[in-house]
C-alpha cells in the first residue's frame, strides 16, 4: 500500500515517484533529499482552482499557504497556475517577490506584523493584508497614509470552533492569539474601527478554523458563522463585505489510517453552505478566497533517508537510524505526527517489522515515528517517509549543525534541484 498514486514500485522492486526510481535519485542526490512530484502539485493547484471556480464563481481564489512549501520556485509554480499565496512573514514575501509572484494575488498575514514587514508590504503593492488585531490596524493606517496610500484589508476573525484537530494547530478558538472573536464583541468593534480609517479599505473577512481536518462540520459551522456576521455587520453599520476568506484545513493521507479527501467534493459542499447562507441572510454571495497548505502539496512529496544503525533492544523497541530527522522532519517531535515509511530499494517487501525510526541528533526525541510498521532494514538501505510535502521542508532547522536537504522536483520523468542542498559552508556564512 503505497498511499498516493503517483508512487508505485518498479521491476526492481525499488520504490518510485513520478515514475522515477528512488533508489536512482538517493544516488543522484545525495539522502537526505525531499523529493517532490511537481505534476502531483500542479494537478493539486488545478483542482482546488477549477473546483473553487466552478461552485464559488469566477471570481474565487485559492491561495496557496506558503508557510506549508516556501522557495522561489513554488511560487512560479502558483503564479504560472493562477492561484493567490497567503504569505505570512517579510521572509516568505521576499521570497515570493523574487519569483516574480503577482503581488496583487498576495495575502498577507501573521498575528504580529511589524512596523517593517507593514512598510515591505505596502511598497510592494501587496494585494490583501489579513489585519489580525486592532495595533496592527492603526500601525497600518498610519504607515498607508504617510506613504499616500489606501492598503486593502480582511479582518481575521476567529468564529470560536473547535474542529477537534491537534491541539497545538487549532486556531479558530476563541482562546487564540489569532484574530478578534465575535461573541466577545472584539470582531464587531475592530469593524467598525476598520470602516473608520482612511488608510485602509476594508473589502471583508478571514477566518481559519484549523488544519488536518478531515470531517466537513468545522467549515459548515466556520460559513454558516461567517455568513451570518457579514449580515450582522451589514445591519449594524450599512457596510457589506465583498470578500470572505475560508482559510485551509482540509486534511491529507498520512498513513493508511487516514481518508482519501475528494477535494472538489468538499469545496463544493461549502460552497453549497455559503450560497444557502447568503440567500437566507439576505447578502450578495462574496468572493471566496481559500487558503489550503497541507492539501495543496503534503502528498507529493517523500524524504529519502539513508539507513545508517539497526539496533532491537529486546523486550523495548527496535530502532532504525537514519541520517535524517527532527532537523528535517519536525513533525513527530512536535505533534506526534504519523507517517508512513518504508525500504525503498525493497518496496516489495511486507511490513512485516516494527520499529522506531530515529534521526540522528543528540536528543531521544529525535524521531520519525514509533513503532512504525516497515520492513527489515539495514545500513546502506534508503528509507523513504511519505506524504512531506507539507511543514517539513519548511519547518526544517539546522539543529546539530546538519545542513538542510535539497529539495528536488521530478516532472515527466526529470528531476531538477529547487533547492540546493546546504553545505557545511553555508552553516558558517553567517557566524562572524
Ligand atoms: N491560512 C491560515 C491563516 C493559516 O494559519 C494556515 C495554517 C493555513 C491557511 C493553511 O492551513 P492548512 O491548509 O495547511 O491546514 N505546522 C503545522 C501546521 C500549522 C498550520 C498553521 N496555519 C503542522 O505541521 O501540522
Amino acid at each position: 500500500m503505497l498511499l498516493h498514486p503517483h508512487l508505485d514500485i518498479n521491476a526492481e522492486g525499488h520504490l518510485t515517484i513520478g515514475g522515477l526510481d528512488t533508489v536512482a535519485l538517493a544516488r543522484e542526490f545525495g539522502t537526505p533529499a525531499y523529493i517532490m512530484d511537481e505534476n502531483v502539485i500542479r494537478a493539486q493547484f488545478r483542482t482546488y482552482l477549477t473546483a473553487a471556480r466552478t461552485h464559488f464563481g469566477e471570481n474565487a481564489l485559492p491561495a496557496f499557504a506558503s508557510k506549508a512549501l516556501c522557495f522561489t520556485e513554488i511560487y512560479r509554480i502558483a503564479a504560472e497556475e493562477g492561484l493567490g499565496i497567503d504569505c505570512v512573514s517579510g521572509g516568505e514575501l521576499y521570497t515570493a517577490k523574487k519569483a516574480g509572484f503577482p503581488a496583487a494575488r498576495i495575502y498577507f498575514h501573521g498575528n504580529n506584523k511589524t512596523d517593517a514587514d507593514l512598510t515591505m508590504a505596502l511598497d510592494m503593492g501587496v494585494g490583501t493584508v489579513v489585519v489580525d488585531n486592532t495595533d496592527e490596524l492603526l500601525a497600518l493606517d498610519t504607515i498607508a497614509k504617510a506613504k499616500g496610500k489606501q492598503q486593502r484589508i480582511l479582518l481575521r476573525i476567529t468564529p470560536g470552533i473547535d474542529p477537534h484537530t491537534h491541539r497545538a494547530i487549532q486556531t479558530g478558538n476563541v482562546d487564540s492569539k489569532f484574530g478578534n472573536a465575535i461573541v466577545t464583541g472584539a470582531a464587531m468593534a475592530i469593524t467598525k474601527l476598520a470602516l473608520s480609517l482612511d488608510g485602509v479599505c476594508l473589502a471583508g473577512f478571514h477566518c481559519h478554523v484549523g488544519s488536518q481536518i478531515f470531517e466537513i462540520d468545522p467549515f459548515r459551522d466556520a460559513a454558516n458563522i461567517m455568513v451570518r456576521y457579514i449580515a450582522d455587520v451589514k445591519r449594524e453599520t450599512g457596510f457589506e463585505a465583498s470578500e470572505l476568506n475560508l482559510g485551509g484545513g482540509l486534511g491529507v493521507r498520512y498513513t493508511e489510517h487516514d481518508a482519501t479527501v475528494d477535494y472538489a467534493a468538499a469545496i463544493a459542499e461549502i460552497a453549497a453552505i455559503v450560497r444557502t447562507n447568503a440567500d437566507a441572510c439576505g447578502i450578495a454571495m462574496p468572493r471566496v478566497i481559500l487558503e489550503p497548505g497541507r492539501s495543496l502539496v503534503a502528498a507529493a512529496g517523500i524524504t529519502l533517508y539513508t539507513v545508517g544503525a539497526v539496533k532491537e533492544i529486546p523486550g523495548f523497541k527496535n530502532y532504525i537510524s537514519v541520517d535524517g530527522g527532527m532537523p528535517d522532519n519536525p513533525r513527530y517531535a512536535l505533534y506526534q505526527s504519523e507517517y508512513t515509511a518504508l525500504i525503498a530499494n525493497r518496496a516489495d517487501t511486507p511490513a512485516d517489522y516494527r520499529a522506531t525510526v530515529a534521526g540522528r541528533c543528540c536528543e531521544s526525541g529525535d524521531l520519525i515515528g514509533e513503532d512504525m510498521p516497515i520492513g527489515r532494514a539495514k545500513r546502506g538501505d534508503i528509507l523513504a517517509v511519505l506524504c512531506t510535502g507539507a511543514y517539513n521542508y519548511s519547518m526544517a532547522s539546522n539543529y546539530n549543525r546538519l545542513p538542510r536537504p535539497p529539495v528536488i522536483l521530478v516532472r515527466d520523468g526529470k528531476a531538477r534541484v529547487a533547492v540546493r542542498r546546504e553545505t557545511f559552508e553555508d552553516l558558517v556564512r553567517l557566524d562572524t
